[in-house]
């Protein structure tokens, strides 16, 4: 392989742009040349596609966001928008692709290489759920983010003897609200991944309360409900003053930790490594901090879980 293209897709992430540059570095070190298809798989349809140099890639392994752009494109899903990406491809001779982002992104990529295009896909996003990864670019950043501002939610929760219930996001996946609730000492935790029941939530509230414990931070991952709404139930209920903070997407930018900076280099230069092995439809992971790959189709066969015994962990310490 002499020529191979790089992009971003869907929602960006935190260290998209480190491991953009792992893509470019590590392919030019081979002697191989690199295209950034820009504005994702749109991009790839409409041929917004430009060779990059190592120079491009500099002064951006601490930057959030991705220099490629991003987006979320209806018009890949047909086999009509796909073809015509593939032609972009062949115009310019690139002969593989390295995609960057979350579950739809690599379904592009599977579909690119059913039709005889070799992808490898790159987990980048910030909800931690692409089987076959035990961390995603972006999650470590975001975790962060979000520890930052429960830290900081904690002080004046703690002076106003308030309620709080801080929503995250996650709209399938409970990792980030898992994590940052853990580490965030939060009293409850929701997730999409388990039911949970109101009144149990409003009774831990309350023997809360009788123990003597003046503040309660509730963290709730976006997929279970609006954090806004469980808040009102929970004043409704307790009359505990209750305020609600939806952190948003603050959560998706910021400069990667270094964390995020070395698993993208990791992951990204990983990827190359497989294209030029002639290895297209693979998924590349860390898992125990050794880089693996998998059939992107078994990643996409499988469902996310989240790590049981940290959700228990989690409820023991929250008595
Ligand atoms: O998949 C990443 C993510 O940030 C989810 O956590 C969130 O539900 C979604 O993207 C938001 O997407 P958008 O930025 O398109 O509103």
């Amino acid at each position: 392989m002499k020529r191979i293209g790089v992009l971003t897709s869907g929602g960006d992430s935190p260290g998209m742009n480190a491991a953009i540059r792992a893509v470019v570095r590590k392919a030019i070190y081979h002697d191989v040349e690199v295209y950034g298809i820009y504005q994702g798989y749109a991009g790839l349809i409409s041929g917004q596609i430009k060779k990059l140099e190592i120079g491009d890639v500099g002064d951006i392994i601490h930057r959030g966001g991705t220099m490629l752009y991003t987006a979320r494109c209806l018009e890949f899903k047909t086999e009509e928008g796909r073809k015509q990406g593939i032609e972009q491809l062949n115009k310019l001779g690139i002969e593989g692709l390295v995609v960057i982002g979350g579950d739809g992104s690599y379904r592009g990529a599977q579909k690119l290489t059913e039709l005889g295009f070799p992808c490898v896909g790159v987990p980048g996003t910030i909800d931690n759920d692409i089987p076959g990864t035990d961390f995603t670019i972006g999650f470590d950043t975001a975790l962060n983010t979000v520890i930052d501002a429960i830290d900081k939610i904690r002080d004046t929760a703690t002076s106003h003897e308030r309620t709080y219930v801080i929503e995250v996001m996650g709209r399938h996946a409970g990792d980030l609200a898992l994590w940052a609730g853990l580490a965030g000492g939060a009293e409850t935790i929701l997730i999409p991944e388990v039911d949970h029941d109101m009144n149990e939530v409003v009774a831990k509230l309350n023997r809360g309360h009788e123990r003597g414990k003046k503040h309660s931070i509730i963290v709730v991952a976006e997929g279970v409900g609006s954090g806004v709404e469980i808040g009102k139930k929970i004043q409704e209920t307790t009359n505990f003053e209750t305020r609600v903070s939806v952190l948003g997407h603050i959560q998706r930018g910021g400069s990667p930790t270094a964390t995020d900076r070395v698993l993208a280099s990791r992951l990204g230069a990983r990827a190359v490594e497989l294209l030029l092995d002639g290895k297209g439809g693979r998924a590349v992971g860390i898992q125990q901090n050794q880089l693996v790959d998998h059939d992107i189709m078994e990643i996409l066969d499988r469902k996310h879980t989240v790590d049981e015994k940290m959700y228990n962990l989690s409820q023991e310490l929250s008595i």
